[in-house]
């Protein structure tokens, strides 16, 4: 990867997979936008100049079926959610420098002018295809006006996406068994002319960009399988009225077959993921606009050589943002995507949220139950890796509120600074300077929080506060400063002048993830103006001397609320049961994301015992050449080396695998698998075969038990 460290020159764009605006947000979204805001902010703390922008996405079918339930036009519809959703966003203290909608003048101006670059540079051409169309109805039935079978898995799937299978982007046509979500009727082919953007002339382009893209593994390796494979042009088209106009230019193309309006205009709007990412340049470029482009130059960051442009997305749009998007701006001439973080899904209770079964934690529903917004922000960013699949429940999130934000970080900033109030007013000479061994502690979380900023980490960077705060209550309680004040009062000075210190380091590095409860904090320590405009450098800044008596920062959840909360949840559920899903883009199919029930038959010591489970390091990893999936490991065991085959090959940067510690089962059957034999087997989590490694300083070669 050939990027410059954070912080650069050149400026930032943080954005955020654009919502639908066609329903509640439930705290599954928050996690794409929670994702973002802690990002956005760590980067500003590194002293990255950033803008962090969104919007809502206003047209194609997702809008416009829901629309049509509700009985509303289009626009009315979506422009309700939008600015439900510019008011939600901020009480969860996701702070966008501009959110804006697809809908508005900035963005079909500019997805205007970026599709005629497409065409100017003749990346655009038309091509007669079949689409399904409803006779009953008399219309075509474009994305999700059509379901089917999926061509490549043969999973139910919507017209443009196999959203319950693969996960593949479906072009008008492809779908098998085609039938109509207006009548349920099958639906029929007929031909009509569409636009096509020449996505498979970018191959070698695109080859070399996911070469240079940074950001999550699974944004990285996804895409290589369908860069390397047939890449297809891409319909950029659809028949129907709600959308931004397909610009005809100047010169009259070929009407054949072509939808028109009766005045041989083209009736063709642009598919939505045409000008859906278009919205995160209009959004930035709102955001120059509104604060001028001294501050903020939205063409400095997306033209020529282009700014650090991040897209923090859902695991289920890779794809839109590794191949169609950079595609588009390459064509138009724009700056490239540096890195893309796509989450995990996440799912309630081991299960996947339901809209239409009521079976989610509503934003709403979480402020309007009291809780700070910090507390779940603190959850959706630090309990997995981003990648990772979490699960939420009411149980797990008491337990890490009480134990992490109440135990850790809340308890030692209110004995240090409570201490430091009662016995010295404040902080004990603030100017004498802190211990090398605070200063040291301290400038290693710098360094961690720096790390996981360019890991794209936002668990690893809230873990960095975290763990200070761990140890900052480890220090006072080895120093014992109450034994000190009478005794040594210097040394009692000194320890409380590093603790102060500590809880001031807590609240800038803690920031990004908690917002609110580290502006309190940083009010406490006696710290100017915002925490959100501290850099890391504040950490070691002397607190002020007189410091008021402090608040505690976070309450404990007692037990019952969480059965309160259960029974409320469970209660809604059992009334909406029955009903059909409606399907929000969110990870709704119930029975997919169910986790196995344990296995009932319990197996022997002895059993156990005979299996040989080592700590293995990885030495070499290589894709295995016609395989899709799989990759040959050599793998260092201590006693010896292993050649394993695991189907890790599109999950996993497998440059990025030497030196990795895994965790091997030694005495499995030898098997041969595409030729190659293997001889043991790596041990993995989950769907995206999280590779299961070591914490401590295990050696390759030692027993797992
Ligand atoms: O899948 C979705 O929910 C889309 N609305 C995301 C669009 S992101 C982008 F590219 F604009
Ligand atoms: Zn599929």
């Amino acid at each position: 990867m050939s990027h410059e460290e954070f912080p650069t020159d050149r400026p930032a764009v943080v954005t955020c997979g654009l919502p639908y605006a066609n329903g509640d947000l439930h705290i599954g979204h928050l996690r794409t936008y929670v994702g973002g805001d802690v990002y956005a902010r760590a980067l500003r703390k590194l002293g990255q100049e950033t803008a962090f922008v969104s919007g809502s996405d206003m047209h194609g079918t997702p809008v416009a079926v829901n629309a049509e339930e509700a009985g509303v036009s289009p626009e009315s519809f979506a422009l309700d959610w939008h600015e439900t959703y510019e008011e939600t966003f901020p009480k969860f203290r996701v702070d966008f420098d501009n959110y804006g909608h697809t809908h508005d003048e900035t963005n079909v101006e500019l997805t205007t002018q970026i599709v005629r670059a497409l065409a100017e540079n003749d990346h655009l051409y038309e091509k007669e295809i079949m689409v399904a169309y409803d006779p009953a109805e008399d219309q075509s039935l474009p994305d999700r006006y059509v379901e089917g079978t999926c061509p490549y898995c043969g999973e139910r799937a919507r017209g443009d996406e196999c959203d319950e299978g693969c996960g593949r982007h479906l072009e008008p046509g492809e779908i098998e068994d085609p039938r109509s979500t207006i009548t349920g009727n099958p639906a029929e082919y007929r031909e009509q002319t569409h636009e096509f953007f020449r996505v498979s002339a970018f191959q070698e382009y695109l080859g070399e960009f996911i070469d240079r893209l940074e950001g999550t593994p699974n944004a990285r390796n996804q895409p290589r399988e369908w860069i390397e494979g047939e890449l297809r042009d891409w319909c950029i088209t659809r028949d129907m009225d709600w959308g931004i106009d397909y610009p005809d230019g100047e010169e009259p193309r070929s009407s054949e077959n072509r939808p028109e309006d009766g005045d041989g205009e083209s009736d063709l709007v642009l598919y939505v993921w045409v000008d859906a990412p278009i919205e995160y340049v209009s959004s930035t470029k709102q955001y120059t606009e509104r604060v001028g482009a001294d501050v903020f130059d939205w063409e400095e960051a997306w033209k020529g050589e282009g700014g650090e442009i991040v897209h923090v997305i859902g695991r289920d749009i890779i794809q839109h943002h590794t191949v169609f998007w950079p595609a588009m701006l390459y064509g138009a001439d724009y700056a490239e995507p540096r890195a893309v973080m796509a989450s995990g899904f996440i799912t309630l209770n081991g299960q996947g949220f339901s809209t239409s079964r009521n079976r989610a934690v509503w934003a709403d529903e979480y402020l309007d139950e009291g809780f700070d917004p910090d507390l779940v922000r603190y959850y959706l960013a630090t309990n997995g890796g981003f990648q990772q699949d979490v699960d939420f429940s009411w149980e797990r999130f008491r337990e890490r509120v009480n134990n992490e934000l109440v135990g850790t970080v809340g308890n030692f900033a209110y004995r240090a600074l409570l201490f430091a109030h009662r016995e010295f007013g404040g902080t004990p000479d603030p100017e004498a300077g802190i211990s090398e061994e605070v200063r040291e502690r301290i400038e290693a979380a710098i360094d961690e929080f720096r790390a996981a900023v360019n890991d794209y980490s936002v668990r690893k960077a809230g873990d960095a506060a975290v763990s200070l705060a761990a140890f900052g209550n480890e220090y006072i309680q080895r120093n014992e400063p109450w034994n000190l004040v009478d005794e040594d009062p210097d040394r009692a000075a000194q320890v409380i002048r590093d603790c102060v210190q500590v809880a001031k380091a807590v609240s800038v590095l803690f920031a990004p993830v908690a917002p609110g409860s580290c502006e309190r904090l940083w009010s406490q320590v006696g710290g100017e103006g915002s925490v959100t405009d501290a850099e890391v450098g504040a950490a070691l800044e002397p607190p002020a001397a007189d410091l008021d008596e402090p608040t505690e920062l976070y309450e404990k959840i007692p037990e019952e609320r969480v059965e309160e909360l259960n029974a409320k949840l469970a209660e809604r559920v059992e009334a909406a049961d029955g009903e059909s899903d409606d399907g929000d883009g969110a990870p709704d199919s119930d029975s997919d994301s169910d986790l196995d029930p344990v296995i009932d038959d319990r197996i022997d010591f002895d059993t156990f015992e005979s299996l040989d489970i080592r700590v293995g390091e990885i030495i070499e990893a290589e894709g295995i050449e016609g395989a899709d999936d799989l990759a040959r490991l050599v793998v260092d065991i201590g006693v010896e080396e292993r050649q394993i085959v695991a189907g890790i090959k599109r999950l996993h940067d497998l440059d990025s695998l030497p030196g990795t510690r895994v965790i091997v089962l030694a005495n499995l059957e030898r098997a041969e698998l595409f030729g190659v034999e293997s001889d043991g087997m790596i041990l993995a989590a989950g769907e995206e075969a999280d590779l299961l490694t070591t914490v401590g300083d295990a050696v390759p070669g030692e027993r797992v038990r």
